[in-house]
């Protein structure tokens, strides 16, 4: 954690939860969270829910964010959502190019990025997720595949929109498994990605944008993550599924 960087603890709820669940989860939550400040706090409910979840966060310290949108604004996309669509319902963020969508969906880095350039064009604040598979890290190319996906992500992208976007670091292996990376491996890649962006940007840049890691962040583990330097937030899967974990998951000290 910086001092400079306002850390941002978001919940990915993946393919669970009916409106009705999302309802009673989303409020629980509110009241385990509503004293806390200085912090953003996300939740990414699937479409289905999106309006059931708005509705109960509407007027709290709560926000909402969608799992993926669509790069056209509209038209013969069948099954696909727009970035119009998603704002309709009150989304602030979207997460775009979650290691699920780039290994079940077959997205790529140009699908990603014609997405990251889709939500910033429409005023909706994207998650890029980026991370390495165990057989690449294993093979020595964290460096590459990291630096191809943050450079691939971010294709076009001018200098103006960069305080609009937090990059989620997320590495394959880590990714509902109980297996962590250590705080100084998250780290570590942190780094590198900031690097990335001083290349790309400028120091400023880099040292504003905002880092989370995921992968089997929990009440337990999350303190120590964040008190690493590069590390500015969590994506959270798992352990944003009950209010419980996820307000301790918050709350952090
Ligand atoms: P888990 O927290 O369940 O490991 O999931 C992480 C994730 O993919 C969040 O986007």
């Amino acid at each position: 954690m910086n001092p400079k960087r306002r850390p941002i603890l978001a919940g990915n709820w993946k393919m669970n939860m009916t409106a009705a669940q999302a309802r009673d989860l989303a409020g629980k939550l509110v009241p385990l969270v509503s004293g806390v400040t200085g912090r953003d706090i996300v939740l990414g409910p699937p479409f289905t829910a999106l309006a059931a979840v708005a509705e109960t966060i509407k007027g709290t310290n709560v926000s909402l964010s969608a799992q993926d949108l669509h790069w056209e604004d509209k038209g013969a996309f069948t099954g696909e959502i727009s970035a119009e669509m998603l704002l309709d319902l009150g989304c602030r963020y979207v997460i775009i190019g979650h290691s699920e969508r780039r290994q079940y969906f077959g997205e790529t880095d140009e699908t990603v990025n014609k997405k990251v350039r889709q939500a910033l064009k429409k005023g909706l604040l994207p998650i890029l997720c980026v991370g390495e598979t165990l057989a690449e890290r294993e093979a020595g190319k964290l460096n590459e595949i990291i630096s191809r996906q943050v450079t691939g992500g971010l294709k076009d992208i001018p200098t103006s929109d960069m305080q609009k976007i937090v990059i989620a670091y997320e590495p394959v292996w880590a990714i509902g498994t109980g297996k962590t990376a250590t705080p100084e491996q998250a780290n570590e890649v942190h780094a590198l990605i900031r690097r990335k962006i001083k290349a790309l940007y400028s120091a400023d840049i880099a040292e504003g944008l905002r880092i989370q890691y995921g992968g089997s962040v929990t009440p337990e583990n999350v303190s120590t993550l964040m008190a690493m330097p590069d590390i500015d937030g969590a994506l959270v899967g798992g352990a944003s599924l009950k209010p419980e974990s996820f307000a301790a998951l918050v709350n952090f000290k």
